[in-house]
């Protein structure tokens, strides 16, 4: 279930829940759009197999592609799947559970399985647990981190402006290891 969890970004190291969360998508899109972070549930392909191919899943998904084409300057789209087995998940975990920014948008789409976006804004760290169906834009500068988990599964679209642009700028903040991690949400989330 898509959660959102909003924590004082002054949460103690106990890490504490923090009382504001919600698993309505409405509410969802609604706390977001409030901080000028786009959020969609897109219908899902009840046709699309576990496991089809990135052509498979581009071609089901062609019109809301276009629609967020023509939105915004993603040019480039492509396929993703990290499996629990990748060789290279725990790297890879890490590398984005470093608070970074991009200079171009990070919008993702969450074909299959989770993935949890941390934004911090502000003086308010926002956590998204995205699962199946959620689209979300990230836009350029904003401080945040993700995790994948320790067995990663999910596939996702990746909307690029430039993929040479989607370079992580670490600012060096270590505010992430204050914030329950994947599982522990997932675990909230059922
Ligand atoms: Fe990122």
């Amino acid at each position: 279930m898509t959660l959102l969890v909003i924590h004082p970004a002054e949460a103690g190291p106990e890490g504490a829940i923090a009382p504001q969360r919600s698993a309505d998508p409405a509410v969802i899109g609604a706390e977001l759009g409030a901080r000028g972070i786009r959020f969609e549930r897109w219908p899902a392909r009840t046709a699309l197999a576990a496991g089809a191919s990135a052509e498979e899943i581009l071609a089901a998904y062609a019109p809301e592609i276009a629609r967020v084409q023509t939105l915004g300057t993603y040019p480039t789209v492509d396929a993703i799947r990290l499996t629990p087995d990748h060789p290279d998940r725990t790297a890879l975990r890490q590398k984005f559970l470093a608070e970074h920014t991009h200079s171009e948008d990070e919008v993702r789409f969450f074909v299959e399985g989770r993935g949890l976006f941390c934004l911090h804004l502000g003086d308010e760290v926002l956590q998204l647990l995205c699962e199946q169906d959620d689209w979300i834009s990230v836009p350029a500068g904003t401080h945040h981190w993700f995790d994948m988990g320790p067995e990663p599964h999910f596939c996702a679209l990746r909307f690029f402006a430039n993929t040479e642009g989607w370079v992580a700028q670490f600012t060096g903040d270590r505010i992430a290891e204050r914030f329950p991690r994947l599982d522990e949400l997932a675990a909230l989330a059922g």
